[in-house]
């Protein structure tokens, strides 16, 4: 492998995934990942078969090199009704159907880490579900030891939502994973229960201040009335005939 620190400064390029990448693919996933994807999976993704994929290149390296995958990331779009995550989401009323864009797999090689290149990626997949109308996340899972792409997604604002016990199962040990999701297109879940909790308590104060309004005029009314009538008792039927007028117009039984 090649050490970029070593040679001139990189320059690293974003392209989209193409056949010609099956190999490097398929040996850096091998190399980065303690899970193994079958062949079927690489072929879908440099073949473009229901999976969207970017890598990154070093223009900077010598020969054919300089097309050689030294970044990617693989991810999907699904329905977002049928998600893990669709529960989270705000819904419009309108019956299209909405979808989110699911990270499958990001890597970088070794010699190329802490370059920015993965956030490069991540944003080029945020961008890419932000341009779907219909799209309301980025979400992935990430195996709860992973610290240093916990670090990442949260640096790009993505929000973790869910731990899951035991979601994955490698060379005889259960792992815990951590979903975390990047809302777009406001998307965003609307009742957090602290969102919850703040709606209900203020829908409750301006209950109690309109009732506590409408009483204080009632009881401003009573007073107000009989004293007048006391007064002025040659004008008691007008006025009161006035009042009733005004109060039946209101209530629309008349
Ligand atoms: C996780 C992984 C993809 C990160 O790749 P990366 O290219 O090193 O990530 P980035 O360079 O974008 O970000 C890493 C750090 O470099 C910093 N950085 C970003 N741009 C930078 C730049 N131009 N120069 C220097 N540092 C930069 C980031 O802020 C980040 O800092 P942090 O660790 O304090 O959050 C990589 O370590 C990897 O492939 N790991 C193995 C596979 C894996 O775990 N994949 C994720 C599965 S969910």
């Amino acid at each position: 492998m090649v050490d970029p620190k070593a040679q001139h400064s990189p320059n690293i390029v974003l392209r989209r995934i193409q056949p010609s990448d099956l190999e490097v693919l398929e040996r850096i996933h091998g190399e980065l990942f303690p899970i193994r994807y079958e062949s079927e999976f690489f072929h879908n993704v440099v073949n473009g078969r229901d999976i969207i994929a970017w890598g990154a290149v070093d223009r900077s390296r010598p020969g054919s090199q300089n097309d050689e995958l030294i970044g990617f990331i693989t991810a999907r779009v699904v329905s977002a009704r049928e998600s893990e995550i669709g529960d989270l989401l705000r819904y419009d009323s309108s019956s299209i159907e909405q979808v989110l864009v699911y990270i499958l797999t990001l890597g970088v090689v070794k010699a190329y880490r802490n370059h920015g290149i993965a956030t490069e990626l991540i944003q080029e997949v945020i961008n890419y579900a932000s341009s779907i109308l219909t799209c309301r996340g980025v979400y992935l899972h990430v195996i709860a030891y992973n610290d240093r792409a916990i670090r990442l997604y949260k640096t790009m604002s993505f929000k973790c939502v869910r731990r899951l016990q035991n979601f994955y199962y490698i060379k005889g040990q259960h792992y815990d994973s951590y979903l975390f999701v990047h809302y777009v297109n406001g998307g965003r879940s609307p009742w957090s229960p602290l969102e919850i909790v703040t709606t209900v308590a203020m829908y409750v104060r301006s209950l109690f201040k309109s009732l506590a309004i409408r009483l204080w005029k009632r009881e401003e009314k009573k007073l107000s009335r009989w004293p007048k009538c006391k007064e002025t008792s040659g004008l008691l039927t007008t006025q009161n005939k006035r009042l009733l007028t005004i109060e039946s117009a209101g209530c629309q039984y008349v």
